[in-house]
């Protein structure tokens, strides 16, 4: 059975209100879907239903505090937000819609919830009196209006007593819901490859030249685009992740061994994306067997270059150029760079990666980055390379719509 949430790192937030009983389900059945679960609760919701109990659940500690030296060095309110593939609300009181509505970051939830580059859903219950509150209504308008999803309350019999409209949505509806919020389906029927991780070019049987590329990038570009809904193949240098679900993995070492198993299928792609960090240069004449180390304090190798794979799908002609992105790792000068490999790879699109900071690029599970096109720059805040890689797909998505309708 394919399970809709593998490899999706959900927050759930649990505020004050009787279904909070309800999130210890929750938990389970996002975690049955293949989910990632970190908790949080509000003060109030911990004298509904124990941290303990979520603890346990989600095998993690409970998020509680704002202001807790010891989570805030470790995964405080930033980290949970950059953690995070979506932020699940669940159940949402009056009170938390309200202060989520004014902005507020002075309790864990609320701090975590304006911290978040990504999505955020509410699922609000209350008495049926408090939902149909003109306060509440204009809450819950404002806050749609900032894009954060709801999951609207069902009616029925209430905890209080009264029927009416703010039970809970059920549970099951709850993680079909969220299971559809990753699948955008804004590349349905397309197909797209990208490239990813490493190469790895030999001296001798035993050794090679590489780079630091975990693949984290492109894998996680990947995943998106197939929940994006395309036919996805992933054409992989060496690394240690998992492949997503759904996605056709081609493994290859060598840069050149990468450009062929690229041209096999470059006919039936309609967007190329080259996030691999393929290696420029290759031993000339790799040594057939292991190269033994003897008197001599220096070792030459001639190195000669690689084919440049992103060039070559670029130069494709009579219609067989897919729409193409390329990126571009920089330590200095990012855009200039950049924009020359745009011009230089006649690329449709590429993105401007600043691999000289420790915290984003290579091997980090966070990157910022700027895409550049003809006459086009958007940057991209700092996030986890997941939520980058969705708003890249829908952004990429857009512009290759965008050519195809204006040819
Ligand atoms: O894998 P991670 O650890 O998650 O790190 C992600 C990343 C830093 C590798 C990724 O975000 C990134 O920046 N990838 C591009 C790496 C790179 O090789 O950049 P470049 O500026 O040297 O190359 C420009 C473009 O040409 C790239 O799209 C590259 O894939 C392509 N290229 C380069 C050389 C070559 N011989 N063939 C190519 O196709």
């Amino acid at each position: 059975m394919i399970k809709r949430l593998s490899n999706k790192r959900i927050l759930l937030g649990v505020t004050g209100g009787i279904a909070a009983y309800k999130s210890a389900e929750i938990c389970r059945r996002l975690q049955d879907e293949g989910a990632e679960i970190r908790t949080a609760m509000t003060s109030a919701a911990q004298k509904f239903i124990t941290p303990l109990t979520l603890q346990a659940l989600s095998r993690n500690p409970v998020h509680l505090d704002l202001l807790d030296a010891q989570t805030e060095s470790a995964m405080g309110h930033i980290e949970v937000a950059r953690w995070a593939d979506l932020i699940l609300i669940a159940p949402a009181s009056a009170d938390f819609i309200s202060r989520l509505a004014q902005g507020r970051s002075d309790d864990l939830l609320t701090a975590i919830c304006l911290a978040a580059d990504c999505k955020v859903v509410v699922a609000p219950s209350m008495n049926r009196s408090m939902w149909e509150k003109k306060a509440t209504q204009n809450n819950m308008g404002e806050i749609q209006n900032r894009k954060i999803d709801i999951l609207n309350p069902g009616e029925g019999d209430q905890a209080c007593g009264e029927i009416g409209v703010g039970r809970l949505m059920e549970v099951g509806n709850i993680v079909n819901s969220l299971s559809e919020m990753f699948e955008t389906h804004s590349l349905s029927g397309k197909n797209v490859v990208v490239t990813a991780g490493p190469t790895r070019e030999a001296i001798d049987p035993i050794r090679y030249i590489s780079n630091h590329s975990s693949g984290k990038q492109g894998y996680a570009i990947a995943e998106a685009a197939m929940e994006a809904g395309a036919a996805v193949t992933l054409i992989s240098g060496p690394t240690n992740l998992p492949v997503p679900a759904r996605v056709e993995i081609v493994n290859v070492g060598s840069a050149d061994e990468m450009l062929e198993k690229t041209l096999n299928i470059i006919e039936r792609t309609d967007i190329f994306i080259s996030v691999a960090a393929v290696a420029d240069f290759k031993v000339e004449s790799p040594a057939l067997s292991k190269i033994k180390k003897t008197g001599e304090l220096k070792l030459s190798l001639e190195l000669s270059k690689t084919p440049d794979i992103l060039l070559e799908i670029s130069k494709l002609k009579n219609g067989r150029k897919p729409f193409t992105v390329g990126f571009a790792a920089e330590t200095e000068n990012l855009i200039k760079n950049a924009e020359k490999k745009l011009r230089e790879k006649d690329l449709d699109l590429i993105v401007a990666n600043n691999v000289g900071d420790p915290t984003i690029g290579f091997d980090s599970d966070l990157n910022e980055v700027t895409v550049l096109g003809h006459e086009l720059n958007k940057s991209f805040p700092k996030s986890s390379k997941k939520t980058l890689a969705r708003n890249l797909i829908a952004f990429i998505a857009e512009r290759c719509l965008e050519s195809i309708a204006y040819g």
